[in-house]
């Protein structure tokens, strides 16, 4: 079976190097014929090419993986390889966050299938389990750390004390982040895989523009000293809950206790769970971002399409509608300044900072709180106490 990869960086790399140091008979099987790098780069291979359309109008390729990453050429690509009847595998979670609907309707209408395990967690093989809990279960619930670069800084400031800065420098070079990092930080990164994992939770393709997303851009080390004063650390959380035909979902730090299974996972790895009917919790755990681990995750897809084991699993025309007043939380919310509001049940100051601690707040109260601690304080951090 012959196939091409789109974009030679990390992922792409990994993908190559897998094939071709093959130790898996079944990889045998596939051959990496066309690879497509950007015009003017140096064509280090000769299967190296430049244009879509030596890959697009070769009638042996039968598949292509993108990994390209990026909103552009991306969408145009995977959209031209559908349509001319190549199944697609992708890494690439931002463009599959705003396109999936259109991406799957297009596989259908061609015939192929669109995979794309290694887009949310990794290595883990997260959306498979995810299909296979749901042909039984009905999932109500997901959540995990989902972004490997944020874990990374978070582990290094809570265990070395370093600074925001370095570490995340150091994830930059372990080639843990996104191009440009803001993804991580900002929560963006985790958006995309929520919206990717509650398609295959939900069978729903939700709005990705209809959910809050707080990152870690502002933690500051004080805050990491403040949650462990209280034997809590700090995690990037994803999370989506669904009621009926309602969902709710948010991406914000959380503050765990120190004995869940949350606060225990180390450097870039990633922890995530499903809340099924009958099977309960269920947690899965590893690699959920780097060369080799994502690049496993796509050849896992490969072997899947080609032994005909993928499956169509979201409904695309199926919608449900955010709701942000269904659950309660409590929130903690940094500033640099006191603030006031009743819903405040305590205000602490801490090394010349206020955290602000609200309970049982809905998601639409807690956007409120935060639009009243970035009026006063551009810096400022708002933080769930984990409940999970
Ligand atoms: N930048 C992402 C992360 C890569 O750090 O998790 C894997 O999706």
């Amino acid at each position: 079976m012959k196939i091409a990869i789109l974009g030679f960086g990390t992922v792409g790399s990994g993908v190559y190097d897998i094939i071709t140091n093959q130790t898996s008979p079944l990889l045998a099987n596939i051959k990496v014929a066309k690879i497509l790098i950007r015009k003017g780069k140096e064509k280090k291979l000769p299967i190296m090419v430049d244009d879509i359309t030596d890959i697009v109008n070769d009638p042996e390729i039968a598949l292509v993986v993108e990994s390209m990453g990026g909103l552009h050429p991306a969408y145009e690509y995977i959209k031209l390889a559908l349509t001319h009847g190549k199944h697609v595998v992708t890494a690439n979670k931002a463009v599959l966050a705003r396109n999936i609907a259109e991406f799957e309707a297009l596989a259908k209408e061609n015939g192929v299938f669109l995979s794309f395990e290694a887009s949310t967690a990794g290595g883990i093989p997260w959306i498979a389990s995810v299909e296979k809990a749901r042909r039984i279960d009905a999932v109500s619930r997901f959540y995990g750390i989902l972004n490997g670069t944020t874990n990374y800084i978070l582990d290094s400031m809570d265990e070395r004390e370093e600074d925001f800065a370095d570490a995340l420098a150091k994830a930059q070079e372990l080639g843990y982040a996104e191009a440009d990092p803001s993804a991580d930080i900002d929560g963006v990164d985790v958006k995309n895989k929520v919206v990717i994992s509650c398609a295959i939770a939900f069978n729903s393709v939700v709005d990705i523009d209809s959910f809050p997303c707080f990152g870690i851009r502002n933690i500051d080390k004080r805050d990491i000293a403040y949650f462990k004063r209280e034997n809590r650390i700090v995690k990037l959380i994803g999370e989506a809950s669904r009621f009926g035909d309602k969902y709710e979902a948010f991406v914000m730090p959380n503050a765990f206790t120190r004995d869940a299974m949350e606060a225990t996972v180390r450097r870039n790895l990633n922890i995530v769970t499903l809340c099924g009917s009958t099977i309960g919790e269920l947690k899965f755990y590893g690699q959920g971002a780097g060369k080799f681990p994502t690049a496993n995750a796509v050849i896992q897809d490969i072997l899947d399409i080609f032994s005909e084991k993928t499956e169509y699993t979201i409904d695309v025309k199926r919608k449900i509608d955010y709701d942000d007043t269904q659950s309660k939380n409590n929130y903690v919310l940094r500033t640099d300044r006191a603030l006031t509001n009743p819903l405040f049940r305590a205000v602490i100051p801490f090394e010349g900072l206020y955290y602000h601690h609200a309970d049982g707040l809905t998601i639409r109260e807690m956007r409120g709180l935060a639009e009243q601690a970035g009026e006063a304080d551009k810096r400022f951090f708002i933080i769930k106490q984990a409940d999970f």
